[in-house]
């Protein structure tokens, strides 16, 4: 009994250690957020490498379930994604600041995924306070 105590000693331990290092992760990336679906399908921060955007495309949409579909993604902290809608009512915001985004199209036609990296201000669908929706991506106005 002892020894077997003393044996999953260290067992314990780590699991303990690895527990803690998960919740600092997921309070810092913030897991209690309800947009989990929109993160999942937008957010990629920092961009995942690939050989070019053509590659980025298709691996990641791939990888989030979304192949064959026209998708967005945003390179940037969740917290930075998410304060666009903090103290926005429900509906559509623009946000005031331009975002690391890439333009995923598919074309259904050929088959192939075309990425294109932009600078963009995004527009999303708020609602209670989080992103839920993407909208759209909108080149920033030049004010003269
Ligand atoms: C992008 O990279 C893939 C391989 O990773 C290659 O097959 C494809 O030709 C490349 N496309 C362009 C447009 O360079
Ligand atoms: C992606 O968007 C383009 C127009 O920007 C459209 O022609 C195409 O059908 C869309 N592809 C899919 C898979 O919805």
């Amino acid at each position: 009994m002892v020894m077997a105590l003393k044996g999953s000693y260290p067992v314990l331990l780590l699991s303990l250690v690895l527990l803690g290092a998960w919740l600092a992760l997921a309070s810092g990336q913030q897991s209690t957020s309800t947009n989990d679906q929109f993160l999942r399908w937008h957010w990629d921060s920092p961009k995942t490498q690939a050989t070019n955007n053509t590659a980025y495309c298709n691996l990641l949409t791939h990888c989030r379930g979304i192949s064959r579909r026209n998708n967005t993604f945003i390179h940037d902290s969740i917290t930075a994604i998410n304060s666009i809608c903090t103290g926005k009512r429900d509906g559509p915001v623009i946000s005031p600041r331009t975002f690391k985004i890439t333009v995923c199209k598919f074309n259904l036609k050929t088959a192939t995924a075309t990425g294109t990296p932009l600078f963009h201000r995004i527009v999303v669908i708020c609602k209670k306070k989080l992103p839920m929706c993407f909208v759209r991506s909108v080149r920033p106005t030049i004010l003269v």
